[in-house]
């Protein structure tokens, strides 16, 4: 036989009481274990105590109002339903009822035994659910911070290994071959060609560079963040050299957490690669500061904006937009975009840290 669902009713009229009893004995496909209370005190401390799967909550209780009952509710994390029973139908209540999260809002004297049983029911499988997809969402959002950590944990890998392997081989095949051509001053024939590979060494060996501070820039571990921005900025103006970026850094790299540092230098290259492939602006603004126990990162263009950018119109639906989004809210932070034909594009990100 299954368990039967836990009840309980705070409202201080008697007659009510009785009458919602009789009413959920005579509940045909339901089992019932009715409790009461009649004050708002006794109610909030029976609902800390956690011992019921749905509550029916008498609107008015003399100097208090369900609704603030049911705020205290929220307050507590208690995941039970609620369900209000009142005297008199008011459609504005109804209302501040259901956005104060109530499953239901019942008027004494036209309900039935087999509605509120089903109201019940329809109240504890709905808020069951809702529970379950909570649960699913924050299991789906740590494996999602766990992949993104792993996939920057394996790219840090990748650029430490092809540092050791093809890193130092080429630099070894480029020095071999510089010796060699040294000794042969009186033959230029064979020198020549000598020279042209070891610049074809020089060239993949800034390639191999290029790739391995893309997955990770070493620099980030070494020097840290403000001096990886510093680099990265100046980097960026030299391949788009259209573009000018201006940075305006006022933190100390102390106060940077050791987690977010990636996260932020992410964030930053994203937004600033979109401002250089979608946005033609003249000018990338790049400000990271420490304001009121907060990090603010703020990149902005002065381009065309989001709107009219027109690759996402066109169904290509890149993974930059959402993937600063998802860095930044994962690792606890705040991620907003506001984009306009006249200002361009802003993207913002920021971090309660504490006075660090
Ligand atoms: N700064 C910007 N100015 C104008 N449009 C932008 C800007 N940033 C993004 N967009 C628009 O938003 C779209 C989505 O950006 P997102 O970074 O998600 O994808 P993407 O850059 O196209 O591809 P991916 O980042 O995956 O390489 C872009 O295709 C572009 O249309
Ligand atoms: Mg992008």
């Amino acid at each position: 036989m299954t368990e039967p669902t836990r009840v309980l009713l705070i409202d201080d009229d008697r007659d009510d009481f009785l009458i919602v009893s009789q009413m959920l004995s005579e509940a045909e496909y339901t089992r019932f274990k009715l409790d009461w209370v009649q004050t708002y005190e006794a109610g909030l401390e029976a609902i800390c105590g956690r011992g019921h799967d749905v509550y029916l909550l008498d609107y008015f209780m003399g100097r208090h109002n369900g609704l603030e009952l049911l705020e205290r509710v929220v307050e507590t994390g208690c995941r039970a339903p609620v369900i209000f029973l009142t005297s008199h139908g008011n459609y504005a209540v109804d209302l501040k009822a259901m956005e104060a999260g109530a499953s239901d809002y019942l008027i004494k004297g036209q309900f039935t035994a087999p509605v509120l049983e089903r109201s019940i029911r329809y109240a504890v499988a709905s808020k069951r659910s809702e529970e379950e997809l909570k649960a699913s969402r924050e299991e789906l959002k740590l494996l999602a911070s766990q992949l993104l950590r792993a996939q920057e944990d394996e790219r840090k890998r990748i650029a430490m290994e092809l540092h050791d392997s093809i890193g130092s081989s080429l630099s070894a095949v480029k020095f071999c071959i510089e010796n060699v051509a040294c000794r042969l001053d009186d033959n230029p024939e064979v020198r020549a060609p000598l020279l042209t590979l070891s610049r074809a060494m020089e060239q993949a060996i800034d390639e191999a560079r290029r790739i391995m501070s893309d997955l990770r820039p070493s620099m980030l571990d070494d020097l840290g963040i403000l001096s990886t921005i510093s680099w990265f900025s100046r980097e960026f103006e030299k391949i788009y050299s259209g573009i000018g970026v201006e940075k305006l850094v006022r933190i100390e790299e102390s106060q940077v957490p050791e987690n977010l540092k990636i996260i932020i230098f992410r964030i930053i290259q994203e937004a600033m690669n979109n401002a250089a492939k979608h946005s033609r602006a003249a000018k990338i603004s790049l400000n990271l500061s420490f304001e009121n126990g907060s990090i603010v990162l703020c990149v902005s263009d002065d381009g065309i904006g989001l709107d009219r950018s027109g690759t996402v119109s066109e169904g290509r639906r890149g993974f930059g937009l959402s993937s600063m989004r998802e860095r930044a809210e994962l690792s606890g932070g705040k991620f907003e975009i506001e984009s306009s034909r006249d200002s361009g594009t802003t993207v913002r990100a920021c971090w309660v840290v504490g006075s660090c």
